[in-house]
């Protein structure tokens, strides 16, 4: 039997019947005998205490079971880091029901249980609070003067401060022969995954609990809930097999997960907490932003000056930190660079990562300067960039695991037909519409961290690996099957791989692009032992003629082993495991990032995007009506399901250019749009053309896979390429997002 590599295939999802289905159960869908329901109550204040509270009316109504407040609260962990967990920022995490302060608009403050989600809902309409009001301040652009350094904790390790400044910026862009500058804006943005946040608690006796929860990270939750509740770590069981999309908003614990917890264990019986959409916007968001830029060049077009600066909004308890500025000088050397990072702290939750957080923030700034750049220079967009390109990343003198961003570029230019567009802005027309070009590039890091697999030779001679990772809809089980069928030379059909679930091997939280770097190569080297075991027992049953074998003198492959050199000579994967007494052969592996060696190398995917709009300036309205994107993120183990990251990157992209945002009233301190008829995305009709093109990139260093990671390379270049071609169609030069109609007018 011969068997074709499964790793480069592009295997469809292996899950997607289960779910277009309806069989795949969510978190909030997983029944239970005994059930009852929570519904959150939110603060209608921003800030100040709560003076009194009825719930007289809410629990005279039959079937309302308790309602829960900080005067009733159990007594719970004290501190404050033992609320913290795997993506917390510096600061003291919010603690839900600690006390009768309000920090924010919609702070939950209190939770309903009924025997239904209905009367849950309705019997939270009835709690009726007093507070005390005190002043607050939601404006980041009123309150610049406040700015300050973030505070460092462990949080900064991925996410690096600002370089030191190198030269002298300043002199060196006034001398420059050509200049630019830009002011960019940037509103709050929230996740809005499909489904809705939810935890579904099995109470099991004896402190123990089965934790049905939409999470990107099972033993994130685990840690949190043993810490907080004050439970064995090992009686807390949570599991999330299926998340409908989460794009960083299930990286922390959410607070229903808290909720359900609390009252499973106070009731003694399972409780779910489900979240209205509206509830989606009382946690975190991608914050606010300014940004300034100031990039001056030599008249070859060489960059000499490169300034970049943010302001970002925080919460007063947390310092949440983003790389935004940092990125500049990783794709553009420059002899004189000043790099700054400031955060501004403001009555809101704290924000959090949100797919491509800060990338795709920060490459707007310095992708449409660089335009502006080109146009000072009166030369092409694209020819700038390669007249500026980096062998190495001068922003801290290391050279690139492996960079194939000419390639993009190239590639893409070559397929868009870039080089049919007329320089000049507004000299491009389609009927009564005016056209643009836009292009830009994009990076993002690629990161590993350590996590365990497991991997067994089942009673039938098939392999299955387990691993605690989520699928965020990303691709993960598809992904990690393949891998693992290519280690031991078997059939995707012969491989399982169990997930979502915090009682197998650690994987830690899922995103930052990191996962088939980090579970994937837990799945290798898990695989990689269990070969080595499974070819001392074909050794032990071969006797004298294998015994003087080496593991590199056989083949795995078809279930079977054998000789390299006399393929005939061979045992199955089934005879080796009848001669084991049918007992399961199984291997669990630590995979730990060779950190020593990573640190010499800077190690990001790299991409460039090109885009068309049509703009119609009697109506305002801009269409995108071709998009491309060229990745270089090393080995691309699935091409379907890596596109279809990258085509979801590039649809946030439009999105986020064009479409979202979240509008607070700051006389209120509240969030006006919590709802997704308000909260505007593409729809179907705004989306046209779309395409991905791959290029071939070989990276020995990153890991052993040579794995980038795709989930959010897709979205950094899209945007600033939108607001390029925006210009190059208009004239006009809009650095506000999304854009919107009236500024065209
Ligand atoms: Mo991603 S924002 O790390 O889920």
């Amino acid at each position: 039997m011969s068997v074709q590599p499964s790793i480069g295939k592009p295997i469809s999802r292996l899950e997607g019947h289960l779910k277009v289905t309806g069989a795949a159960k969510y978190a909030g869908e997983y029944p239970a005998e005994n059930l009852v329901y929570g519904y959150i109550v939110n603060s209608t204040i921003t800030k100040g205490q709560i003076k009194h509270i009825d719930t007289t009316p809410a629990k005279a109504l039959e079937g309302v079971i308790e309602v829960f407040t900080h005067e009733n609260r159990p007594s719970l962990a004290w501190f404050d880091f033992q609320y913290s967990d795997m993506d917390a920022p510096p600061g003291n995490a919010f603690k839900p029901l600690a006390d009768a302060k309000i920090l924010y608009n919609g702070q939950p403050i209190a939770l309903v249980v009924a025997e239904t989600f209905e009367l849950a809902r309705y019997a939270a309409t009835l709690v009726k609070f007093e507070y005390e009001e005190e002043a607050f301040d939601t404006n980041l652009i009123d309150n610049l003067n406040k700015a300050r350094s973030p505070k460092v904790g462990l949080a900064t390790f991925l996410k690096p401060l600002p370089t030191k400044p190198v030269g002298n910026y300043r002199k060196a862009y006034e001398q420059s022969y050509a200049k630019a500058s830009g002011e960019f804006l940037h509103g709050t943005e929230h996740h809005n995954p499909l489904e809705l946040f939810a935890t579904t608690t099995i109470y099991e006796g004896e402190g123990k609990l089965k934790i049905y929860d939409k999470t990107q990270g099972t033993v994130n939750c685990q840690l949190y809930v043993s810490n907080v509740f004050g439970l064995k770590y090992k009686n807390v069981q949570v599991i999330s097999p299926y998340v409908g999309g989460a794009f960083g908003s299930g990286l922390r614990p959410q607070f229903q997960l808290f909720f359900s917890v609390m009252a499973a264990l106070e009731l003694k019986r399972p409780v779910r907490v489900t979240l209205d959409r509206h509830q989606m916007f009382t946690f975190g968001h991608r914050p606010p932003t300014l940004q300034h830029t100031h990039f001056g060049a030599d008249a070859t077009g060489k960059i000499q000056a490169l300034h970049h600066a943010a302001y970002a909004e925080t919460s007063r308890f947390e310092d949440y930190t983003e790389v935004v500025v940092n990125w500049s000088n990783m794709i553009y050397p420059s002899a004189n660079t000043l790099m700054e990072y400031k955060l501004v702290p403001m009555d809101v939750f704290t924000p959090l990562d949100m797919r491509a957080p800060g990338g795709s923030t920060g490459s707007h700034a310095i992708e449409s300067t660089m335009d502006e750049l080109a146009y000072a220079l009166n030369m092409d967009p694209l020819e700038l960039r390669l007249i500026n390109y980096s062998e190495t990343d001068e922003s801290t003198g290391r050279p690139f695991s492996s960079k194939e961003l000419r390639q993009c570029y190239l590639q893409g230019a070559e397929k868009f037909g870039w080089s049919e567009r007329s320089p000049q802005p507004r000299s491009m027309k389609r009927g009564n519409k005016l056209v643009g070009y836009g292009m830009a590039t994009g990076i993002w890091e690629s990161m590993q961290l350590p996590a365990r697999a497991e991997a067994r030779l089942t009673k039938e001679g098939k392999l299955h690996v387990l691993s605690a990772v989520t699928d965020i809809g990303t691709g993960t089980l598809t992904v990690m099957t393949q891998i693992a069928a290519d280690e031991l030379g078997l059939p995707i059909e012969d491989v399982s791989f169990s997930y979502g679930d915090s009682k197998m091997p650690f994987a830690p939280i899922q995103g930052g692009s990191f996962t088939v770097s980090t579970v994937g190569s837990a799945i290798k080297a898990a695989g990689s032992a269990l070969r080595k075991k499974i070819f001392q027992k074909a050794q032990s049953i071969k006797g004298a003629t294998w015994k003087k074998l080496k593991p590199e003198d056989v083949l795995f492959h078809g279930g079977a082993v054998s000789l390299k050199t006399d393929p005939h000579d061979s045992i199955s994967f089934r005879e080796i495991i009848e001669a084991n007494k049918g007992k399961v052969i199984k291997t669990t592996n630590l995979s730990v990032p060779k950190a020593l060696k990573l640190k010499k190398y800077t190690r990001a995917a790299h991409s460039a995007a090109f885009v068309e709009v049509e703009v119609d300036e009697e109506l305002g309205i801009i269409n995108v009506t071709r998009a491309l994107t060229t990745v270089a993120a090393g080995r691309i183990i699935n091409p379907k399901t890596a596109r279809s990251q990258i085509l979801g990157g590039m649809i946030w992209g439009i999105s986020k250019a064009l479409r979202e945002e979240t509008i607070t009233d700051h006389e209120l301190g509240k969030y006006m749009n919590q709802n997704l008829a308000e909260y505007h995305i593409p729809v179907h009709a705004d989306l046209h053309e779309l395409d991905v093109i791959f290029v071939e990139e070989t990276d020995e260093i990153v890991n052993e896979l040579g794995t980038k990671g795709v989930g959010e390379i897709g979205l950094v270049a899209i945007p600033p390429a939108i607001a390029n071609a925006v210009y190059h169609a208009t004239g006009k030069r809009i650095n506000q997002f999304p854009i919107h109609f009236d500024s065209l007018i």
